[in-house]
């Protein structure tokens, strides 16, 4: 099959490599001139691991080609993938559609006269009817489906979860372009992970609720911790008794800082804004939304309550910066949230993160970033670790121990069990823990 993907970003680089790993044709074409000029040179534009090989082997295998020039790269496609951003809409919190109609548009006035454009762009429910009456007013003539795919990658695995997902749903009723679809996601029936199919508008509505159904149980976890601390109960072990429970599950009963990322912060709102406007409030979701604010928040007033109610002048070591591990990605990462906090009360504050500080820079000032952990320790009041980074699971305690100049370590991820780390003669605090 050969496959378009438009937009070269974490989902469209990720799934446009894998596809191409599938033994499929692809080209990914982004608006971005300067990230294809560097894919074309061999770089980058994201973290992710596995992915440098990945593309470097179906490059040099001839199944992957990057190019800026829409035209040569939907020539001849069997689908063209959507796969641009749908950040918040300034003010409001809606979903911003502007680049999903552009491409819509754009794709509109260059194909050839049929095509199957798949949307895997997060979009709200009523998106793909949008993008047919676009592409069916610039083009009339045109013979198209328009197909939701929604993808559910993680950043950081992306290529696992890629590779290996739960579920694939499609969203169509084209009897063409579900076989087309078949045809493209063929290679992965040897894990035989079931391809969903439905109408387009329940697909995109199952994109939401997934994630949204993911942040409900983050941020319930995260309020059964704050329980915890109050009544002298510990919440990994809380998560762990509830999730044996096969109705309840263990994944995602990680108490911490408040989510972050890309995703879960505007889909979230998105599905709230899409629900008010359809006249059916989702009122757990709004509640998560405003707890996981507030959250992200009152790390920041732990960190000064650890430190003894007043950080002005004291140096703050915060460990990790991404909102997640094994990512660059600062998109509301909550060490955003925690360091500007702390900033505006007179803190000074030095931070490290293994892969994150080049993009960590273009959203922080006054901080001053670290070559390694140690170093970043030195002369601290407090280290405080917000992101589970594998490299601070194992640190040199005695080291750390050495270098800080009081010996209080905040572990927004519970990364350290209390009596080790206690017995290394540091004052620990973590979360849902005493
Ligand atoms: P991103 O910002 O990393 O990449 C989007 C890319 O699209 C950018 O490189 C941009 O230059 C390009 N682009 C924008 N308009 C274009 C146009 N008209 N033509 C060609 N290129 C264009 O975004 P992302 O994180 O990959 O997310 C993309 C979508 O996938 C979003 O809707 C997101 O919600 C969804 N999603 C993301 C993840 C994730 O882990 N990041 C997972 C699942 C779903
Ligand atoms: C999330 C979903 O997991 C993906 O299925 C989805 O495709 C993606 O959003 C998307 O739509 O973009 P991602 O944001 O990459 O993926 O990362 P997650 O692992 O879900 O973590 C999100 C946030 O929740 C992070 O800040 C993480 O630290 C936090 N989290 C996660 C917790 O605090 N506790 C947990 O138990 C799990």
């Amino acid at each position: 099959m050969r496959i378009t993907m438009i937009g070269a970003g974490y989902v469209g680089l990720v799934s446009g490599a894998c596809f191409a790993d599938f033994g499929h044709f692809v080209t990914c074409m982004d608006s971005n001139i300067d990230k294809i000029d560097a894919l074309n040179l061999g770089q980058l534009p994201i973290y992710e691991p596995g992915l440098d090989e990945l593309v470097a082997k179906n490059v040099r295998d001839g199944r992957l080609v990057f190019s800026s020039e829409l035209d040569q790269a939907i020539h001849g496609a069997d689908a063209i993938f959507i796969a641009v951003g749908t950040p918040s809409r300034r003010g409001d919190g809606h979903a911003d559609l502007s680049y999903v109609y552009a491409a819509a548009r754009d794709i509109a006035a260059r194909t050839d006269g049929k095509a199957i454009i798949v949307t895997k762009s997060t979009v709200p429910v009523g998106t793909g009817d949008e993008v047919e009456r676009i592409m069916r007013e610039v083009r009339p003539e045109l013979d198209i489906a328009v197909v939701s795919n929604p993808e559910f990658l993680r950043e950081g695995a992306a290529i696992g979860d890629f590779k290996r997902p739960d579920r694939i749903v499609i969203g169509t009723n084209d009897e063409n372009a579900r076989r087309v679809m078949t045809e493209i996601y063929r290679p992965l029936y040897l894990n035989e992970p079931p391809l969903l199919f439905t109408d387009r508008r329940t697909s995109e509505l199952i994109k939401y609720a997934a994630n949204a159904f993911l942040a409900v149980k983050i941020t319930y976890i995260n309020e059964i911790a704050d329980l915890c601390e109050q009544v002298g109960a510990n919440v990994q072990e809380v998560a762990r008794g509830i999730g044996l429970d096969n109705r309840i599950g263990p994944k995602f009963l990680h108490p911490g800082p408040g989510y972050g990322g890309s995703c879960f912060p505007k889909d979230t709102q998105a599905l709230v804004k899409t629900a008010q406007d359809n006249g059916t409030p989702l009122r757990i979701v709004e509640t998560v939304v405003s707890v996981n604010e507030q959250r992200k928040r009152g790390m920041a007033r732990r960190i000064i309550q650890a430190c003894g109610g007043d950080v002005r002048g004291k140096r703050i070591a915060i460990l990790g910066l991404t909102f997640k591990p094994n990512t660059d990605d600062m998109r509301d990462a909550p060490a955003l949230s925690v360091i500007t906090a702390l900033q505006d009360v007179g803190a000074k504050v030095t931070a490290y993160d293994p892969v994150g500080i080049e993009q960590a820079s273009h959203y922080l000032s006054h901080v001053d970033f670290a070559a390694d952990a140690y170093a970043c320790a030195e002369g601290a009041d407090a280290l405080v670790i917000v992101t589970e980074w594998d490299a601070f699971r194992a640190l040199d305690l005695d080291r750390i121990k050495a270098a800080l100049k009081e010996p209080l370590i905040v572990d927004l991820r519970n990364i350290y069990r209390p009596d080790d780390i206690r017995a290394k003669g540091f004052r620990y605090i973590s979360i849902g823990r005493l």
